[in-house]
């Protein structure tokens, strides 16, 4: 059975993990799969319940800024000068930063054979308050199967893994809805986000106030290829039916094309006012924010959804703002129609 920990048990849930067990919890970003980073048999069971490839390395999940330097090694000035200001700027918070790790800190299933590993401090006071009590940072993976859409509430994790895991730290929705930026710090080449997400490439920039920070040529790569960021490689997000993202002034023209087929429609109020019926619709909010919150929740809405053959989703374009929405809408889609 898996035990739901409302505030008021984070003892008891950070014992299941020092235990060597599994516990959900919650970011700001999404649910999180909790093993303690330092137990390889708990850190493989992460990887065996979300029937995640053992080359796509885990995130792990501080309680304190400081506590990275503990796990990281070799840092050059530069190095050590950009992580104080992008932690000062952005901890807690959504961001990601990749950076040559020490060995044998961590079990080695962590980093997947990497040298490199990826370390955050989330934004949620039960989540800190929980690793603080466990006494170790975290891994923690995105808290859904593999291929599934992210978690953004209790239920989505209850769906995925109810009976699997030893418990899930109760806690509302969760906030911004698309996982952290990844930015990689460790590459001698440049600065790289390998993953878009809530924060910028431009907020980075302002805050490092110097180097330039890119976007790797191609974050998809084929199956045989290595990519930067291993997760990248693989499809997610992927409802059951074909899914399609379509620009609200196309919208209407899609589903007329598209008739004789029972469609999910889910867009922002505006895109949604005035279309022809369709079979469902599913309410993305007033706007962009509230868009990217609700994204995963509309894909996995769609697919709980019988009799449905076809997926429309708002396609959004805001520039830099939207990046981390696009991202997991394109990587859930077959088609854009802008
Ligand atoms: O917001 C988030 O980041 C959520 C919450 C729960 O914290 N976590 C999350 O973890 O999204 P996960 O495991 O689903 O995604 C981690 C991503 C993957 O794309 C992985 O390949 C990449 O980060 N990554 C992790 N360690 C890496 C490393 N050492 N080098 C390159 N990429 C790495
Ligand atoms: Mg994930």
């Amino acid at each position: 059975m898996t035990e739901i920990y409302q505030a008021d048990r984070i003892e008891e849930a950070a014992q299941a993990l020092r235990d060597g067990q599994l516990v959900a919890f919650p970011t700001e970003t999404v649910f999180g799969l909790g093993a303690i980073a330092s137990n390889d048999q708990a850190v493989q069971a992460v990887y065996q319940v979300k029937g995640r490839p053992s080359d796509n390395p885990l995130i792990v999940h501080l309680a304190h800024k400081e506590d990275l330097f503990d796990y990281v090694k070799d840092l050059t000035p530069d190095q050590r000068s950009w992580v104080k200001k992008l932690q000062d700027a952005f901890w807690p918070g959504p961001l990601t930063l990749i950076l040559p790790v020490k060995e044998d800190v961590f079990a080695p299933t962590v980093t997947g054979g990497l040298d490199t590993v990826g370390l955050r401090m989330p934004d949620h006071p039960l989540t800190l308050q929980l690793i603080e009590a466990v006494g170790f940072p975290l891994v923690g993976p995105s808290a859904n199967l593999s291929g599934k859409p992210s978690p953004t509430k209790l239920d989505h994790v209850r769906h995925d893994f109810d009976g699997k895991i030893a418990g899930i730290l109760a806690s509302q929705p969760t906030r911004i809805g698309v996982e952290s930026t990844v930015l990689d710090l460790s590459d001698p080449r440049g600065l790289f986000i390998l993953r878009p997400g809530h924060i910028a490439r431009g907020e980075i920039e302002a805050v490092l106030d110097g180097p330039e920070v890119s976007y790797p040529d191609q974050l998809r790569v084929e199956a045989d290829q290595q990519p930067k960021a291993p997760g990248m490689k693989y499809r997610h997000y992927s409802p059951h039916e074909t899914v399609y993202a379509v620009t609200a002034d196309r919208m209407a023209e899609v589903i007329q094309a598209h008739a004789d087929q029972a469609i999910f429609c889910a867009g922002r109020e505006a895109c949604l006012a005035g279309l022809p019926a369709v079979a469902q619709t599913y309410s993305l909010g007033p706007d962009l924010k509230t868009a990217t919150q609700r994204l995963f929740d509309a894909l996995r809405g769609a697919d709980d959804c019988s009799d449905i053959d076809l997926i429309l989703v708002e396609w959004i374009d805001e520039g830099e703002a939207s990046a981390g929405y696009q991202n997991r809408l394109l990587k859930a889609s077959v088609q854009v129609f802008d």
